[in-house]
């Protein structure tokens, strides 16, 4: 990535993240849920955060349709701006999880190459998770109407049906919430990330 300014010198931290994690209680990291639209991404991001949030943990949800009407509000749907949107959250959620925290983000994120690179900004903690449930599914839950929207021209590059999501090839974690319960897969997460955030 081009970095435009110059003159620009970084400043080490002087806290350092292990001295976070010991007060925090747990360490941090990024729980980067991946999927179509409908396939639950966000009712588990919030769901798993609730229940994280009852055990002490700092965590924080970063989901799509809130971050498009802040950071992200002057993008769209195009390739361009969709890769621009996961650059910017994957940054953010960079942050926050050097800040300690354990950032649960919620994004379609249909591009490989753009997961992948915000893998590559801190790979130890980053965890991709594919939330995955068939396009049929998705499309029959509908929960904003908008598969029908654009299944009558109404939305341009609608994920699935007019534009592409490709899914993870290794993803630490796979939830198929066509077969399985909300509460079971609630339940997954949380046993992943008890295993995954507990200081040894
Ligand atoms: S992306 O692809 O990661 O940049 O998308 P994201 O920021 O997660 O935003 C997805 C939500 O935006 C709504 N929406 C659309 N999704 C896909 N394609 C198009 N064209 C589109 N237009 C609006 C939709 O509510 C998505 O939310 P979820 O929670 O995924 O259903």
């Amino acid at each position: 990535q081009t970095i435009r300014s110059t003159n620009i010198f970084r400043v080490e931290h002087t806290i350092p993240l292990e001295a976070r994690w010991e007060a925090n209680g747990h360490k941090s990291g990024i729980l980067w849920m991946t999927g179509l639209s409908g396939a639950g991404k966000s009712t588990l991001a919030f769901a798993l955060e609730h229940y994280l949030f009852k055990k002490g943990y700092l965590v924080y949800v970063l989901d799509g349709d809130n971050v498009r009407h802040g950071l992200c509000s002057d993008l769209g749907f195009s390739p361009e701006d969709r890769v621009e949107n996961i650059r910017r959250v994957g940054q953010a959620a960079g942050l926050f999880a050097r800040a300690g925290y354990l950032v649960i983000t919620a994004f379609i994120s249909p591009y490989r190459a753009d997961r992948d690179r915000v893998r590559a900004l801190a790979p130890e903690m980053f965890h991709e998770i594919f939330v995955d449930a068939e396009l049929g599914i998705c499309e029959t839950r509908d929960p904003k109407g908008l598969y029908k929207k654009a299944r009558r021209g109404e939305i341009e590059e609608f994920t699935g049906i007019t534009a592409p999501y490709e899914p993870p090839a290794l993803p630490e974690l796979r939830i198929d919430t066509s077969a399985q319960s909300i509460e079971d897969s609630v339940a997954m997460l949380s046993d992943y990330v008890l295993s995954t955030f507990s200081l040894a």
